[in-house]
Protein backbone atom coordinates (compact mmCIF):
# COMPACT_ATOMS: atom_id res chain seq x y z
CA UNK A 1 0.00 0.00 0.00
CA UNK A 2 2.64 2.37 1.01
CA UNK A 3 4.60 1.74 -1.93
CA UNK A 4 1.31 1.96 -3.92
CA UNK A 5 0.93 5.97 -2.53
CA UNK A 6 4.18 6.54 -3.18
CA UNK A 7 3.80 5.68 -6.80
CA UNK A 8 0.94 8.06 -7.18
CA UNK A 9 2.74 10.78 -5.33
CA UNK A 10 5.86 10.58 -7.67
CA UNK A 11 3.46 10.02 -10.65
CA UNK A 12 1.63 12.99 -9.59
CA UNK A 13 4.35 14.92 -8.95
CA UNK A 14 5.09 15.45 -12.75
CA UNK A 15 1.25 16.96 -14.11
CA UNK A 16 1.78 19.97 -15.52
CA UNK A 17 -1.61 20.64 -15.61
CA UNK A 18 -1.87 20.85 -11.88
CA UNK A 19 1.32 22.09 -11.61
CA UNK A 20 0.16 24.96 -13.80
CA UNK A 21 -2.76 25.39 -11.78
CA UNK A 22 -1.41 25.31 -8.24
CA UNK A 23 0.73 28.52 -8.93
CA UNK A 24 -2.57 30.37 -9.32
CA UNK A 25 -4.08 29.13 -6.21
CA UNK A 26 -1.35 29.81 -3.42
CA UNK A 27 -0.29 27.85 -0.75
CA UNK A 28 -2.90 24.93 -0.37
CA UNK A 29 -3.68 21.67 0.85
CA UNK A 30 -1.18 21.85 3.91
CA UNK A 31 1.60 22.60 1.88
CA UNK A 32 2.80 25.67 4.42
CA UNK A 33 4.32 22.96 6.44
CA UNK A 34 7.31 22.40 3.85
CA UNK A 35 7.35 25.49 2.10
CA UNK A 36 8.05 28.91 3.84
CA UNK A 37 5.99 31.27 1.76
CA UNK A 38 5.35 33.09 -1.42
CA UNK A 39 8.03 35.81 -1.38
CA UNK A 40 11.32 36.27 -0.54
CA UNK A 41 10.84 38.56 2.29
CA UNK A 42 8.93 35.77 3.41
CA UNK A 43 11.91 33.21 3.03
CA UNK A 44 14.47 35.67 4.62
CA UNK A 45 11.57 35.60 7.67
CA UNK A 46 12.35 31.85 7.83
CA UNK A 47 16.07 31.94 7.29
CA UNK A 48 16.16 34.46 10.18
CA UNK A 49 14.07 32.46 12.53
CA UNK A 50 16.35 29.10 11.95
CA UNK A 51 19.19 31.30 12.55
CA UNK A 52 17.99 32.92 15.81
CA UNK A 53 18.01 28.94 16.63
CA UNK A 54 21.52 28.31 15.27
CA UNK A 55 20.50 26.86 12.19
CA UNK A 56 21.90 28.22 8.98
CA UNK A 57 19.93 27.83 5.36
CA UNK A 58 20.24 27.07 1.69
CA UNK A 59 16.85 28.92 0.04
CA UNK A 60 15.36 27.54 -2.73
CA UNK A 61 13.36 29.42 -5.12
CA UNK A 62 10.85 26.63 -5.88
CA UNK A 63 10.85 26.03 -9.91
CA UNK A 64 11.63 22.88 -12.02
CA UNK A 65 10.98 21.19 -15.36
CA UNK A 66 10.53 24.67 -17.33
CA UNK A 67 9.22 25.23 -21.10
CA UNK A 68 10.06 28.43 -21.73
CA UNK A 69 12.78 30.69 -22.33
CA UNK A 70 11.11 33.71 -20.72
CA UNK A 71 10.41 31.62 -18.02
CA UNK A 72 13.93 30.18 -17.43
CA UNK A 73 15.37 33.47 -17.29
CA UNK A 74 12.53 34.97 -15.00
CA UNK A 75 14.07 32.15 -12.64
CA UNK A 76 17.89 32.88 -12.81
CA UNK A 77 16.66 37.29 -11.77
CA UNK A 78 14.80 35.18 -8.62
CA UNK A 79 17.90 33.79 -7.65
CA UNK A 80 20.11 36.48 -8.09
CA UNK A 81 17.12 38.23 -6.18
CA UNK A 82 17.29 36.01 -3.52
CA UNK A 83 21.30 36.11 -3.39
CA UNK A 84 21.32 39.53 -2.65
CA UNK A 85 18.61 39.38 -0.28
CA UNK A 86 20.62 37.19 1.74
CA UNK A 87 23.09 39.73 1.50
CA UNK A 88 20.83 42.66 2.40
CA UNK A 89 19.80 41.05 5.49
CA UNK A 90 22.72 39.51 6.29
CA UNK A 91 21.43 36.26 7.17
CA UNK A 92 23.20 33.17 7.12
CA UNK A 93 22.24 31.33 4.15
CA UNK A 94 23.12 30.12 0.75
CA UNK A 95 21.07 29.13 -2.28
CA UNK A 96 20.33 25.59 -4.14
CA UNK A 97 18.37 25.33 -7.63
CA UNK A 98 17.52 23.09 -10.10
CA UNK A 99 18.73 23.43 -13.76
CA UNK A 100 15.43 22.15 -15.64
CA UNK A 101 14.08 25.58 -14.03
CA UNK A 102 17.10 27.63 -15.65
CA UNK A 103 16.14 26.02 -18.95
CA UNK A 104 17.84 23.04 -19.53
CA UNK A 105 15.27 21.32 -21.05
CA UNK A 106 15.11 23.98 -23.66
CA UNK A 107 18.92 25.12 -24.67
CA UNK A 108 21.73 24.08 -22.56
CA UNK A 109 23.55 27.46 -23.23
CA UNK A 110 20.98 29.35 -22.54
CA UNK A 111 20.87 27.05 -19.22
CA UNK A 112 24.58 28.04 -18.94
CA UNK A 113 24.16 31.87 -19.63
CA UNK A 114 21.67 32.07 -16.70
CA UNK A 115 23.80 29.53 -14.10
CA UNK A 116 26.81 32.14 -15.06
CA UNK A 117 24.86 35.25 -13.90
CA UNK A 118 23.54 33.62 -10.37
CA UNK A 119 26.84 32.28 -10.17
CA UNK A 120 28.46 35.84 -10.88
CA UNK A 121 26.97 37.55 -8.02
CA UNK A 122 27.37 34.88 -5.58
CA UNK A 123 30.70 35.06 -6.23
CA UNK A 124 30.31 38.60 -5.34
CA UNK A 125 28.78 38.29 -2.01
CA UNK A 126 31.13 35.35 -1.12
CA UNK A 127 28.20 32.80 -1.26
CA UNK A 128 28.10 29.62 -2.55
CA UNK A 129 24.99 27.94 -4.84
CA UNK A 130 23.98 24.43 -4.92
CA UNK A 131 22.94 22.58 -8.09
CA UNK A 132 20.04 19.92 -6.89
CA UNK A 133 20.07 16.55 -8.69
CA UNK A 134 17.04 15.62 -10.56
CA UNK A 135 15.75 12.82 -12.38
CA UNK A 136 17.66 10.34 -13.83
CA UNK A 137 17.51 11.53 -17.49
CA UNK A 138 19.32 14.99 -16.45
CA UNK A 139 21.85 13.11 -14.06
CA UNK A 140 24.96 12.87 -16.60
CA UNK A 141 24.83 16.58 -17.89
CA UNK A 142 23.64 18.11 -14.80
CA UNK A 143 27.58 16.50 -13.70
CA UNK A 144 29.14 17.53 -16.67
CA UNK A 145 27.74 21.41 -16.25
CA UNK A 146 28.93 21.10 -12.65
CA UNK A 147 32.56 20.15 -13.82
CA UNK A 148 32.75 22.87 -15.72
CA UNK A 149 31.58 25.30 -13.76
CA UNK A 150 33.29 24.14 -11.13
CA UNK A 151 36.58 24.92 -12.98
CA UNK A 152 35.17 28.47 -13.34
CA UNK A 153 33.91 29.37 -9.89
CA UNK A 154 35.88 26.98 -7.36
CA UNK A 155 34.25 26.69 -4.42
CA UNK A 156 31.02 28.85 -4.77
CA UNK A 157 29.21 26.21 -6.88
CA UNK A 158 28.42 22.43 -5.31
CA UNK A 159 26.50 19.54 -6.48
CA UNK A 160 24.04 16.56 -5.54
CA UNK A 161 24.32 12.83 -5.64
CA UNK A 162 22.03 10.23 -5.01
CA UNK A 163 22.58 7.06 -3.18
CA UNK A 164 19.96 5.10 -5.00
CA UNK A 165 21.68 5.50 -8.09
CA UNK A 166 24.02 2.55 -8.86
CA UNK A 167 26.62 4.85 -11.08
CA UNK A 168 26.91 6.91 -8.12
CA UNK A 169 29.91 5.01 -6.04
CA UNK A 170 31.59 5.49 -9.48
CA UNK A 171 30.23 9.62 -9.53
CA UNK A 172 32.48 10.11 -6.13
CA UNK A 173 35.84 8.79 -7.99
CA UNK A 174 35.42 10.53 -10.73
CA UNK A 175 34.51 13.60 -9.10
CA UNK A 176 37.29 13.72 -6.51
CA UNK A 177 39.60 15.57 -8.72
CA UNK A 178 37.32 18.37 -8.19
CA UNK A 179 37.41 18.03 -4.54
CA UNK A 180 33.91 18.41 -4.77
CA UNK A 181 31.35 19.65 -1.75
CA UNK A 182 28.47 17.34 -2.31
CA UNK A 183 25.19 17.39 -1.03
CA UNK A 184 24.43 13.56 -0.52
CA UNK A 185 20.93 12.21 -0.16
CA UNK A 186 18.82 8.80 -0.31
CA UNK A 187 17.16 10.04 -3.83
CA UNK A 188 13.69 11.57 -4.14
CA UNK A 189 12.88 10.23 -8.29
CA UNK A 190 11.28 7.21 -9.36
CA UNK A 191 13.79 5.59 -11.10
CA UNK A 192 13.74 2.31 -12.58
CA UNK A 193 15.64 -0.64 -11.50
CA UNK A 194 17.63 -0.53 -14.31
CA UNK A 195 19.55 1.97 -13.01
CA UNK A 196 18.32 2.61 -9.26
CA UNK A 197 18.43 0.28 -6.34
CA UNK A 198 14.84 -0.96 -6.31
CA UNK A 199 14.87 -2.37 -2.42
CA UNK A 200 15.25 0.88 0.33
CA UNK A 201 17.49 -1.27 2.32
CA UNK A 202 20.25 -1.28 -0.39
CA UNK A 203 19.66 2.05 -0.98
CA UNK A 204 20.28 2.73 2.53
CA UNK A 205 23.29 0.72 2.95
CA UNK A 206 24.87 2.37 -0.28
CA UNK A 207 24.16 5.85 1.19
CA UNK A 208 26.68 4.93 4.02
CA UNK A 209 28.67 3.69 1.67
CA UNK A 210 29.09 6.77 -0.61
CA UNK A 211 29.20 9.47 2.34
CA UNK A 212 32.09 7.56 4.20
CA UNK A 213 33.94 7.16 1.04
CA UNK A 214 33.63 11.08 0.57
CA UNK A 215 34.54 11.45 4.13
CA UNK A 216 38.21 9.47 3.62
CA UNK A 217 38.70 11.11 0.45
CA UNK A 218 38.95 14.49 2.49
CA UNK A 219 36.02 16.00 0.52
CA UNK A 220 33.41 18.31 2.19
CA UNK A 221 30.07 16.60 2.64
CA UNK A 222 26.45 17.90 3.50
CA UNK A 223 24.99 14.71 4.79
CA UNK A 224 21.26 15.45 3.91
CA UNK A 225 18.92 13.07 5.79
CA UNK A 226 16.28 13.16 8.55
CA UNK A 227 17.07 8.89 8.77
CA UNK A 228 18.36 9.23 12.59
CA UNK A 229 20.11 5.90 12.12
CA UNK A 230 22.35 7.54 9.48
CA UNK A 231 23.26 10.86 11.33
CA UNK A 232 24.53 8.47 14.61
CA UNK A 233 26.58 6.72 12.19
CA UNK A 234 27.80 9.71 10.53
CA UNK A 235 28.84 11.16 13.90
CA UNK A 236 30.52 7.79 15.24
CA UNK A 237 32.50 7.61 11.82
CA UNK A 238 33.75 10.96 11.53
CA UNK A 239 35.00 11.15 15.46
CA UNK A 240 36.36 7.17 14.55
CA UNK A 241 38.21 9.12 11.91
CA UNK A 242 39.00 12.48 13.06
CA UNK A 243 37.32 13.90 10.57
CA UNK A 244 36.59 17.21 11.64
CA UNK A 245 33.02 19.18 11.92
CA UNK A 246 34.35 21.47 9.30
CA UNK A 247 34.21 18.83 6.75
CA UNK A 248 30.70 18.10 6.76
CA UNK A 249 27.44 19.45 7.55
CA UNK A 250 23.61 17.73 8.46
CA UNK A 251 21.19 19.13 5.99
CA UNK A 252 17.12 18.58 6.89
CA UNK A 253 14.26 19.80 4.85
CA UNK A 254 12.59 22.87 6.30
CA UNK A 255 9.74 21.85 8.75
CA UNK A 256 10.77 18.02 9.14
CA UNK A 257 11.96 17.01 12.05
CA UNK A 258 12.18 20.10 13.70
CA UNK A 259 13.22 19.20 16.92
CA UNK A 260 16.53 17.00 15.81
CA UNK A 261 17.65 19.79 13.69
CA UNK A 262 17.82 22.29 16.79
CA UNK A 263 19.36 19.35 18.72
CA UNK A 264 21.94 19.03 16.16
CA UNK A 265 22.99 22.74 16.12
CA UNK A 266 22.90 22.67 19.80
CA UNK A 267 25.33 19.64 20.03
CA UNK A 268 27.41 22.10 17.61
CA UNK A 269 26.96 20.58 14.50
CA UNK A 270 26.71 22.24 11.67
CA UNK A 271 22.90 22.14 10.96
CA UNK A 272 21.43 23.63 7.70
CA UNK A 273 17.83 23.40 6.61
CA UNK A 274 16.44 23.80 3.21
CA UNK A 275 14.09 26.44 2.79
CA UNK A 276 11.98 26.18 -0.37
CA UNK A 277 9.71 29.22 -1.33
CA UNK A 278 7.90 30.69 -4.34
CA UNK A 279 4.34 29.50 -6.30
CA UNK A 280 6.07 27.16 -8.03
CA UNK A 281 5.32 24.28 -4.71
CA UNK A 282 3.22 21.54 -6.58
CA UNK A 283 6.22 19.12 -7.26
CA UNK A 284 8.10 19.76 -4.29
CA UNK A 285 5.31 18.83 -2.08
CA UNK A 286 4.36 15.86 -3.61
CA UNK A 287 7.67 14.52 -4.02
CA UNK A 288 7.57 15.02 0.27
CA UNK A 289 4.10 12.78 0.00
CA UNK A 290 5.57 10.40 -1.81
CA UNK A 291 8.25 10.04 1.17
CA UNK A 292 6.13 9.51 3.71
CA UNK A 293 2.70 8.86 3.12
CA UNK A 294 1.64 9.73 6.89
CA UNK A 295 1.57 13.26 5.61
CA UNK A 296 -0.95 12.60 3.24
CA UNK A 297 -3.35 13.17 6.89
CA UNK A 298 -2.32 16.90 7.54
CA UNK A 299 -3.13 17.31 3.66
CA UNK A 300 -6.58 15.81 4.34
CA UNK A 301 -7.10 17.77 7.75
CA UNK A 302 -5.89 20.82 6.02
CA UNK A 303 -8.45 20.48 3.49
CA UNK A 304 -11.52 21.13 5.79
CA UNK A 305 -9.36 24.28 7.57
CA UNK A 306 -11.19 27.41 6.57
P1 LIG B 1 14.00 8.23 4.88
O1 LIG B 1 13.10 8.44 3.74
O2 LIG B 1 14.44 6.85 5.23
O3 LIG B 1 13.32 8.88 6.15
C1 LIG B 1 13.85 8.76 7.46
C2 LIG B 1 12.87 9.39 8.44
O4 LIG B 1 12.80 10.79 8.18
C3 LIG B 1 11.43 8.92 8.26
O5 LIG B 1 11.18 7.75 8.98
C4 LIG B 1 10.66 10.11 8.80
O6 LIG B 1 10.68 10.12 10.20
C5 LIG B 1 11.48 11.28 8.32
N1 LIG B 1 11.03 11.77 7.00
C6 LIG B 1 11.60 11.56 5.80
N2 LIG B 1 10.93 12.20 4.82
C7 LIG B 1 9.91 12.82 5.42
C8 LIG B 1 8.84 13.64 4.95
N3 LIG B 1 8.70 13.96 3.67
N4 LIG B 1 7.96 14.09 5.86
C9 LIG B 1 8.08 13.79 7.17
N5 LIG B 1 9.06 13.02 7.67
C10 LIG B 1 9.96 12.54 6.82
N6 LIG B 1 16.61 14.40 -3.38
C11 LIG B 1 17.01 14.42 -4.68
O7 LIG B 1 16.73 13.48 -5.43
N7 LIG B 1 17.72 15.51 -5.16
C12 LIG B 1 18.08 16.53 -4.35
O8 LIG B 1 18.74 17.47 -4.83
C13 LIG B 1 17.67 16.51 -2.99
N8 LIG B 1 17.97 17.53 -2.14
C14 LIG B 1 17.70 17.40 -0.80
C15 LIG B 1 18.13 18.37 0.11
C16 LIG B 1 17.96 18.18 1.47
C17 LIG B 1 18.48 19.20 2.44
C18 LIG B 1 17.31 16.99 1.96
C19 LIG B 1 17.15 16.73 3.43
C20 LIG B 1 16.84 16.07 1.06
C21 LIG B 1 17.00 16.26 -0.31
N9 LIG B 1 16.50 15.34 -1.22
C22 LIG B 1 16.92 15.41 -2.54
C23 LIG B 1 15.50 14.33 -0.79
C24 LIG B 1 16.12 12.99 -0.45
O9 LIG B 1 16.59 12.35 -1.60
C25 LIG B 1 15.09 12.08 0.27
O10 LIG B 1 14.02 11.83 -0.61
C26 LIG B 1 14.54 12.64 1.56
O11 LIG B 1 15.52 13.31 2.29
C27 LIG B 1 13.93 11.52 2.44
O12 LIG B 1 14.92 10.60 2.77
P2 LIG B 1 15.65 10.52 4.20
O13 LIG B 1 17.12 10.52 3.96
O14 LIG B 1 15.18 11.58 5.10
O15 LIG B 1 15.35 9.06 4.75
Amino acid sequence: MEELMRNVFLYLSKNQGLNHAAKKWGLRFGASRFVAGMTIPDAIRAVNDLNRKGIVATLDHLGEFVTSREEANESADYCIRTLDAIADAGVKSNLSLKLTQLGLDIDKNLCMRNMRRILDVAQSHDNFVRIDMEDYAHNEVTISIFKELRREYGKHVGLVLQAYLYKTEKDIDDLHEFRPNLRLVKGAYKEPKEVAFPLKTDVDKNFIKIIEKHLLLGNYAAVATHDEAVIQHVKAFTEKHNIPRSQFEFQMLYGIRTGLQEQLAKEGYTMRVYVPYGNDWYGYFMRRLAERPANVAFVIKSMFKN
